[in-house]
């Protein structure tokens, strides 16, 4: 285990930490209380398990304005998630619209299907802070067009895109939205944005465990999973079950994890989203506005003012952005990531490419003082280059 002494944790981005106490406490009781093999077995642990499944799924559902909570999805990330929707719904020759801001949970995906079924992708340009214009998406679709992937807020830049404009313009497309960094910070809204496919993970805003995510589908979209196996529904089949969700879930889930999820979420009802979303802007606003003031500082992404998520990239003039993140973790106990965030896609739209930046980005449970910490920090080091 590392040093427990008194550090400063700026890596949301990557997972939130500290999580909620409740959410520990939860998976504490659960491992210890209850057997966690949901709807296999017909005794009371296995039906206590399956009763937290489908309260995590119900919660989850309601979060996101779906009205049917079986159209949601337990994965163990996000980019199962979203690997599950890429291969779905794009078949053979299929055009698909994405942006140059997506993380390589959908890039990779998307290079392997152009590779191996002549999937087409457009790539939208993105403005030097990593935004993207909605009225550009008409432009780019074609009659082939299956599927529009929008990173909600970026993870290089905290760029957040405006859903509810792309909803509205994704003509016969279908929407999947990579909620990855936004998921229980910024509104989403299944039916409001017009979102075919929402894909998150559970432990980065939504304050729950690693191992967790999921996707959300809209009514009537049908799609193959990718994994089969044992359901604990329809067992005289082999063949698997087109029920929902079973059909996607095969195997025994991560029934601790997901209680997790659930309790995380409670949390972020209790405190409220929007809540949370000001602290974090507010944070992050008295962060760019120390980081103006250093000079050989370089921030990228949002100008000033615009609505952005809590990812702050940066580069110092003499420094690399590791031994940035180096110093700031040996000297300081500052806990930062640098490089290219899994998203070299991103870095190259903000020409960042290949050195990559220094993250900062703070989570709800940050303080003033430690955003006054890190700007004293970097201005140490600033002065010693
Ligand atoms: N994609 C996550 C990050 O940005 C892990 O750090």
């Amino acid at each position: 285990m590392p040093d427990p002494s008194p550090c400063i944790y700026l890596d949301n981005a990557a997972t939130s930490f500290p999580k909620p106490p409740e959410v520990g406490e939860t998976m504490l009781r659960m491992i210890r209380e209850i057997s966690l093999s949901p709807g296999r077995s017909a005794h009371r642990f296995s039906l206590a398990a399956s009763r937290v499944i489908f309260e995590a799924r119900e919660r989850v559902a309601d979060f996101f304005g779906c009205p049917d909570s079986s159209r949601v999805v337990f994965t163990s990330n996000v980019t199962e998630a979203l690997n599950v929707g890429i291969f779905g719904l794009l078949q053979t020759g299929a055009h698909v619209l994405t942006t140059g801001m997506e993380h390589n949970s959908v890039m990779r995906p998307l290079r392997y299907l152009e590779k191996t079924r002549g999937v087409i992708l457009t790539i939208l340009p993105t403005d030097p802070t990593g935004g993207i214009d909605p009225d550009d998406i008409p432009k780019h679709l074609k009659a082939k067009t299956r599927l529009i992937i929008i990173n909600h807020v970026s993870n290089v830049t905290g760029a957040v895109a405006d859903l509810a404009a792309i909803g509205a313009r994704k003509g016969g497309a279908l929407l999947m939205v990579d909620a990855a960094q936004s998921a229980g910070v910024f509104p989403l809204d299944m039916e409001a944005f017009g979102i075919d496919f929402l894909a998150f993970t559970g432990h980065k805003g939504l304050f729950g465990p690693t191992g967790t995510g999921g996707f959300l589908l809209r009514q009537g979209l049908v799609l193959p999973p990718l994994t089969m196996g044992g359901t604990g529904s329809n067992s005289e089949l082999e063949e698997q079950p087109q029920l929902m969700p079973d059909c996607f879930e095969s195997g025994t889930p991560n029934t601790v994890g997901i209680g997790g999820l659930a309790a995380g979420l409670e949390c972020i009802q209790k405190i409220g989203r929007e809540t949370i979303r000001l602290r974090e802007a507010s944070l992050t606003r008295t962060l760019l506005e120390g980081l103006s003031r250093i000079q050989g500082v370089t921030v990228y992404g949002p100008i000033p003012g615009e609505t952005r998520g809590s990812a702050v990239s940066l580069t110092m003039v003499g420094k690399s952005v590791t031994d940035l993140a180096f110093l700031l973790d040996r000297n300081f106990g500052i806990m930062a990531r640098a490089g290219l965030h899994c998203a070299p896609a991103a870095h190259r739209s903000i020409t960042t490419f290949p050195q990559g930046t220094l993250r900062l980005s703070p989570g709800f449970f940050n303080t003033e003082g430690d955003i006054r910490s890190v700007l004293a920090a970097l201005e140490q080091i600033n002065a010693t280059r």
